[in-house]
């Protein structure tokens, strides 16, 4: 069986470095490891608009600035076709349909749906398409008979989901759709990288997020006021690495030549944590430290990125060709759907001769 990826992301804002530690280095490495037929990257305009429907503009406008993200990360338009959800009517069809195979309540259980309904203060009064994303998310996978889908942690209840629909679809109207696996990353740190205030989560509101495009005065200036453990007041306090962004980072970030390079004094993290833990190792270093280990990283996305976003018609044009060439592949899956619901009636010469007979 081919292995093939689709994964995406909705686009609200640019990406920030926990976008890329939780998922887009990953699928660099992926789409250039060579293991795989087929990869497909999905600018998520439709399910962006589920809870900005009055606020299309925003959507329209985070188009282009996740594209460059993707570019300027490394995913090449030779090697994975980039496209924008809303280009391919065809996962609205299929969505359509598998509407009849997930209940309400199944849906009101689902534990992303269920927090971000939280989070958005909807309780009272959320959007019918905001509430059956899911569905339309396994629209995504599906049409492109996805094996592997790269995503962070949060999107596990989605992929649970999207099986779900599949075992029901194959069950019922006969084996045509592929169950996805989920890639979670491999470095506990990077499945949910924390704001750089210590909040659970990078968000946009909380204005506590490292972005991708940001200069590196924006980046230092972010890094030195990231929040640490507030007990360690005096450098000879002993500190907690547990919980303390700065260290989590560290954890997703640093590699053993990071210390040769910029902080030789220390073999490896373990040594830096057992000094912090110890007390004597003050902030500032750790987060000066972290600083030149984050810039190392970002410096190449930041000068690709620039360098791409100086001919904006052509990464519409890479979108643009993306979109067309997925558009087929789902325009193939949803004539499979069909064919195996039996709504494909004037393909089916079978279904026209028995109802000649059934009248004659
Ligand atoms: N829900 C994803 C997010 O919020 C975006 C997304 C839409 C997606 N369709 C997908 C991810 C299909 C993986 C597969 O980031």
């Amino acid at each position: 069986m081919s292995k093939i990826i689709l994964t995406g992301d909705r686009p609200t804002g640019r990406l920030h470095v926990g976008h890329y530690v939780g998922s887009l280095k990953r699928r660099v490495e992926l789409q250039n490891s060579g293991e795989y037929d087929d990869i497909f990257i999905m600018i998520a305009d439709a399910q962006a608009l589920t809870d900005n429907a009055d606020n299309p503009e925003k959507v329209r406008q985070n188009i282009i600035e996740v594209a460059l993200d993707y570019l300027a990360c490394g995913l090449d338009p030779e090697k994975s076709t980039l496209l924008i959800q809303s280009q391919i009517p065809e996962l609205c069809e299929l969505s359509f349909y598998y509407m009849n195979l997930v209940t309400v309540s199944r849906l009101q259980r689902n534990p992303t749906v269920k927090s971000e309904i939280q989070m958005r203060n909807f309780e009272a009064s959320i959007p019918v398409g905001f509430f059956t994303y899911p569905i339309s998310q396994a629209a995504d996978i599906t049409a492109f008979k996805a094996t592997t889908v790269p995503v962070g942690e949060d999107q596990l209840p989605m992929l649970e989901q999207t099986k779900e629909i599949v075992r029901k679809f194959n069950s019922v109207y006969g084996d045509t759709l592929v169950e996805p696996e989920i890639l979670l990353p491999k470095n506990q740190a990077c499945l949910r990288l924390p704001g750089t205030d210590g909040k659970a989560k990078m968000s946009k509101s909380l204005n506590n997020c490292i972005y991708l495009s940001d200069s590196a005065d924006e980046v230092k200036k972010k890094v030195m006021s990231m929040f640490t453990d507030p007990n360690h007041l005096k450098v000879s306090d002993p500190g907690r690495v547990e919980g303390n962004p700065v260290f989590t980072y560290l954890d997703a970030f640093c590699q053993e030549h990071h210390f040769e390079e910029f902080l030789p004094e220390y073999a490896n993290l373990d040594e830096l944590k057992a000094h912090y833990t110890r007390g004597g190792l003050g902030d500032v270093k750790v987060k000066r430290f972290l600083n030149e280990v984050i810039q190392q990283e970002l410096e190449p996305i930041r000068t690709r990125r620039k360098e791409f976003a100086k001919d904006i018609p052509a990464i519409y044009d890479i979108l643009r060709k993306g979109s067309e060439k997925a558009e087929e592949v789902a325009a193939r899956t949803l004539a499979e759907v069909k064919a195996s619901m039996k709504i494909n009636y004037f393909d089916d010469e079978e279904l026209i001769r028995s109802q000649s007979e059934r009248f004659r």
